[in-house]
């Protein structure tokens, strides 16, 4: 089986698990095909979404020190996952660039679409970039990289995607990391801060219903790749963000009762009027709940940077063993 076919095929079990159980779930993973990874842009352009923008401020403002904190072993790897269309990345490439910083630049993302089109436009904007794009999921890339790369390593991880997980899988994701790192190395990663709700559910229930669309995209997948008749305009989104837990989290919800069949899976879900279906997380962390993070996975904090309105935080991490 290729990756194609096995992905469609775990995509297709938590199809199943998520509209049989009770109360009904589906992962945002399956948001992002062509038109979910376009619908994700928008979403990064717009005004209510802070992340990208908060995000974007710290790697500008701190640009000339995390240089010469990466830097710090001489030449190095910055490997990005989930690289994207790297629109933050590229502010701290081209300062490494342009005082003439030995590494090389590794974006590794599921897509080789992503990772094609991040190249060539690289090649175009930075032609003095060394560029090793590697198509692949994070872990295999990850660990094929460090049995043959002795060179210190700097892990990229932007835009709170960690956030995605709940604290156990988080803690799983970061055990990982840790364990293709050795004492050289270090883990920059993003994580959105607790905040005025208001704030947060604004950013997740966007006035121009394009985070409504996002989710939607899941129905219209799974109508388009399981032969199913999702009336998806019937489902709409609920945000939800609990500033106790610090967790946002997004629902699809059936504003009619109706009968869906998926055909290629031979099932047919009731829903009953507001019937919820969760498709994701986005959580919020203040300095404690990444501390224990960190503490949970084996790592350090080393350094926290901050944008200037105190939205977001990237956090530099580094191992002792
Ligand atoms: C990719 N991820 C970090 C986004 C978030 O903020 O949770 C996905 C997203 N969902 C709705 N808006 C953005």
């Amino acid at each position: 089986m290729n990756k194609k076919e096995t992905f469609q095929l775990e995509f297709e079990e938590h199809v199943k698990e998520g509209l049989i159980a009770f109360p009904k779930f589906l992962s945002s993973k399956y948001i992002y095909d062509d038109r979910g990874d376009e619908l994700f842009q928008q979403i990064m352009a717009l005004p209510e979404y802070y992340l990208t923008e908060a995000e974007f401020n710290i790697i500008d403002t701190h640009k000339e020190n995390l240089r010469e904190i990466f830097s710090t072993h001489g030449a190095f790897d910055l490997i990005e996952l989930g690289a994207g269309d790297g629109k933050k990345t590229k502010v701290l490439l081209r300062e490494l660039v342009e005082n003439q910083t030995d590494f090389t630049y590794i974006p590794i993302d599921i897509s080789q679409h992503a990772i094609e089109e991040l190249t060539d436009s690289l090649t175009t904007i930075l032609p003095n970039l060394e560029v090793q794009g590697e198509q692949g999921t994070y872990f295999k890339v990850l660990e094929r990289l460090a049995t043959y790369n002795k060179r210190p390593k700097v892990i990229i991880v932007l835009g709170s995607n960690i956030g995605n997980l709940q604290h156990p899988k988080a803690i799983e994701f970061l055990k990982k990391l840790k364990e293709v790192m050795s004492t050289k190395d270090y883990l920059f990663m993003g994580f959105d801060q607790k905040k005025d709700p208001l704030t947060i559910q604004n950013a997740y229930a966007d006035s121009q219903g394009v985070t409504q669309e996002f989710n939607r995209n899941l129905l219209h997948r799974i109508n388009k790749e399981m032969e199913a008749d999702f009336p998806v305009h019937q489902f709409e989104h609920w945000e939800s963000y609990d500033p106790e837990s610090g967790t946002a989290k997004s629902y699809l919800i059936a504003t009619e009762a109706c009968e869906v069949e998926l055909k290629k899976l031979n099932l047919k879900v009731n829903f009953k009027k507001w019937e919820t279906i969760h498709c994701e997380i986005s959580q919020k962390y203040d300095d404690d709940i990444v501390e224990w993070l960190a503490k949970e996975s084996g790592l350090e904090i080393a350094n926290i940077f901050e944008d200037d309105q105190k939205l977001f935080k990237d956090y530099l991490f580094n191992t002792k063993d």
